[in-house]
């Protein structure tokens, strides 16, 4: 009893020890619900340990309350520095600036905070992942007549989605005002989740017909929920769909024909990537970065990791060469 006692006495006061050569990172997640963020996390603690580091990580299901406390939990515990994925861009405002006044470096990951004190934001070009989305239905929709198509956007809250939605824009708005192709049903998927999108491909089909080319969704898991809607209506596999993450089960419905296209992130990359700057950031240094991204209160030094567009074509040669997932289990 004394000696677990003991045990979690030091466990808890461990991150008051942290030092220079051994920092201890805060890593804050908006949740762990999509297969990505759980290799994200497993990639970042892997590559936080080889550095020396320890990872102290906590997931917010979503919830920006909770997020916010977790963040100041974080900060109590004196971590050296904070890595955040927001649910929300805007709420976590408030926890930036706790970590300002305790002086705790904060990288964004992923995902932008706006309005914000934060030191770095580490990222893919989420404008280049809407327009890869865009590009890759516009290329294949109808030309003999006014092609119709479905728009199911991400989270509301999430920046990230807004900027997906602004590189289909750059893809689509002109074929649209040339009335080459009509958006017949739109809507954003709350909190990204698949029975929302399920609702939003129910509504569209109920509202516009069968009669629908594509469906650009903005993530896998979204377009997972697209899917089952199509499912229903005997029309998947009949319907182009897009998505982005390269989810397991998205690369399986690619090879099945029920969604077109997906886009991979290689995430590795960028929990590696994150890692490193963290812990360089830990010890004083200063990362080299290669863009600078305003978000509403600085010029954010910032990189963007590369992405690449994937459909039963290149499947092989590029996720599962990159051992992103194993050929068997895409069989
Ligand atoms: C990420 C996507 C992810 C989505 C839902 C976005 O911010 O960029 O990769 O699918 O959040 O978690």
């Amino acid at each position: 009893m004394k000696f677990r006692f003991l045990v979690l006495l030091l466990s808890l006061a461990a991150p008051l020890f942290a030092s220079r050569e051994k920092p201890v990172i805060g890593l804050s997640l908006d949740t762990l619900k999509e297969e990505r963020w759980q290799r994200d996390r497993d990639t970042f603690i892997d590559e936080a340990k080889k550095l020396g580091a320890t990872v102290i990580v906590q997931s917010a299901n979503s919830d920006d309350t909770r997020q916010v406390r977790d963040v100041e939990s974080l900060i109590s515990r004196h971590v050296d520095v904070l890595v955040i994925v927001p649910h929300n861009g805007a709420a976590m405002t408030r926890a930036v600036k706790s970590a300002n006044d305790a002086k705790i470096p904060v990288i964004a990951y992923d995902r932008l905070i706006l309005n914000a004190n934060i030191d770095y934001y580490l990222t893919f070009d989420n404008v280049k992942v809407g327009e890869a989305q865009g590009s890759y239905a516009a290329a294949r929709l109808p030309k003999d007549r006014t092609a119709r198509i479905v728009r199911i956007y991400g989270a509301p809250t999430d920046h990230n989605a807004k900027l997906f939605k602004l590189g289909q824009d750059n893809v689509l708005n002109p074929l649209i005002k040339a009335g080459k192709v009509e958006v017949v049903h739109e809507d954003w998927a709350l909190d990204w989740k698949p029975e929302n999108a399920k609702k939003i491909m129910n509504a569209a089909v109920t509202k516009a017909g069968r009669n629908i080319d594509a469906v650009v969704v903005s993530n896998d898991g979204t377009a997972g929920g697209a899917i089952q809607a199509l499912q229903e209506d005997g029309l998947a596999g009949k319907v182009l769909v897009t998505g982005q993450d390269a989810d397991l089960a998205a690369c399986q419905r690619i090879l099945r024909g029920t969604q077109a296209m997906t886009v991979y992130k290689p995430l590795k990359n960028l929990a590696a990537l994150a890692a490193r700057v963290a812990v360089e950031v830990a010890s004083g240094k200063k990362p080299a970065t290669t863009a600078a991204l305003d978000n509403g209160s600085k010029q954010v030094p910032s990189i963007f990791e590369k992405i690449v567009t994937v459909d039963k074509d290149n499947l092989q040669s590029t996720v599962v060469a990159d051992g992103f997932h194993q050929a068997e289990a895409l069989r």
